[in-house]
């Protein structure tokens, strides 16, 4: 039976859901507050760079199913999407988006919905934020006239079509019924293995998979410092200490970024300050890596009279065009601060491209490589001698 399905918030998993759903032959209404992003889907405009969506979005069927508008309307389903930052000073979930798009649904909710809540929450979200508008402002019970489930999405940016197809997906119900429903949703479009379990686990297991990824960097961030104490290479000590059949550690880099890995873990810490030292502690090693980079690259053009710098890749991690919480931007930030100068150039970056390299490292005294984008690597191997012919000092240093 295909359903009304309202997804609040379009954006990079919002609307992968829309599109797989509208495929799926539901009647799909994306609902944001972005009118460009509005006006893009009802002009059939994907504004995620992925080419597998754009095919599905070019599907007749898609684009007679799929429509988008600006407020909520009624629906069987609702999807909430939106974003959840970290607020910046008190390191916890700024959940006023969370809150404005329940708000916005309340005034359509009646019995029998089912509102899936897809957007990553801190533990007890569901239980003690949602459950509590939905019951206060209307006559509906939840688990029992209504139904909430967290749905966390796990897509990776660049895969997004394989992976919200193939991936295994958590569903998290305040009871097995709403389990049972929401499933039901998924079903439509997911090949990956349905996990049902409850709103609170649901929550938790979201983000332990981000707050894994965070300290096992941070691990490695950490053996590398002590290496650089001991004056040895610690990438080399990491890859003969993985030989060891059960150990797999990581790659040290330049630090954590996206706006995923460095902001989970502090939704776990806001619900359990007492138990969270590891997770805390590796956010702080983490997050200080960009000033450790700073630092070094400083030492670099110690005694060079007014130092030109060329630092290259701004993204959050290799062959992406997203800065969202980068350390290679927050490096630069640092390095201008201090009054250097330094051009920033990354060729995947919308603004931050480039001619050559030769070109761009005209009279530069340090080239520092912060993320080894493939094509960068490519071009940088095939210039160097240029590059260096170039330069005022010949230093080029890759700092991941
Ligand atoms: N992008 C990812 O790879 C990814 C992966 C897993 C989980 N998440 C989580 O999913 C959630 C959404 O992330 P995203 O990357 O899609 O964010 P996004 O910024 O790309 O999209 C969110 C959209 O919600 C809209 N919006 C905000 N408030 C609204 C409201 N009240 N009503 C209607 N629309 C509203 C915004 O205009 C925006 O278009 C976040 O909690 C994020 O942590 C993201």
């Amino acid at each position: 039976m295909s359903d009304t399905i309202v997804i609040i918030g379009t954006g990079y998993v919002g609307l992968p859901a829309a599109l797989m759903l509208a495929k799926a032959g539901h009647d799909v209404v994306g609902v944001d507050i972005n009118e460009n992003i509005v006006r893009a889907i009802n002009e059939g405009v994907l504004l995620i760079k992925e080419e597998d969506l754009q095919a599905i979005m070019d599907e007749p069927s898609v684009k007679a199913n799929l429509r988008a508008q600006s407020t909520p309307c009624p629906g069987d389903v609702f999807i909430i999407a939106v974003p959840t930052p970290l607020d910046p000073r008190k390191k916890v979930a700024d959940l006023s988006y969370v809150r404005s798009a329940i708000e916005s649904i309340l005034p359509y909710l009646r019995a029998g919905n089912l509102i899936i809540v897809e957007s990553t929450i801190p533990p007890l979200t569901c239980r003690e934020v949602i459950t509590p508008m939905i019951e206060e402002a209307t006559d509906l019970r939840v688990g029992e006239t209504v139904y909430l489930a967290h749905c966390p999405e796990r897509i990776l940016p660049g895969d997004i079509f394989h992976e919200i197809v193939h991936n295994d997906r958590i569903i998290g119900g305040v009871n097995v019924e709403t389990c049972e429903k929401a499933a039901d949703v998924y079903r439509s479009f997911v090949k990956g293995e349905m996990l049902l379990t409850d709103d609170v686990t649901a929550e938790f297991a979201k983000l332990m998979e981000n707050t894994y990824r965070d300290i096992n960097i941070a691990l490695a961030n950490e053996l590398n410092a002590v290496a650089e104490t001991l004056g040895i290479d610690g990438q080399a000590a990491i890859d003969l200490a993985n030989r060891h059949p059960r150990v797999n550690i990581l790659s040290p880099g330049i630090g954590v970024g996206g706006h995923c890995i460095p902001i989970d873990p502090w939704f776990i810490k806001e619900v359990d300050p007492a138990n969270s030292n590891l997770i805390f502690t590796s956010r702080l090693i983490n997050d200080a890596m960009p000033g450790r980079i700073a630092a070094k690259i400083r030492r670099a053009v110690r005694g060079i009279a007014k130092p030109r710098i060329v630092a290259l890749g701004a993204a959050y991690k290799p062959n992406v065009e997203d800065t969202r919480e980068s350390p290679a931007v927050a490096i630069v930030e640092i390095l201008r601060a201090d009054g250097y100068d330094v051009a920033h150039y990354d060729p995947l970056v919308e603004g931050m491209g480039y001619g050559s390299l030769a070109e761009v490292c005209q009279g530069a005294d340090l080239v520092a490589v912060l993320v080894p984008h493939a094509a960068l690597m490519t071009e940088l191997d095939a210039s160097d001698a240029a590059i260096r012919a170039a330069m005022r000092t010949p230093e080029v240093v890759h700092y991941q």
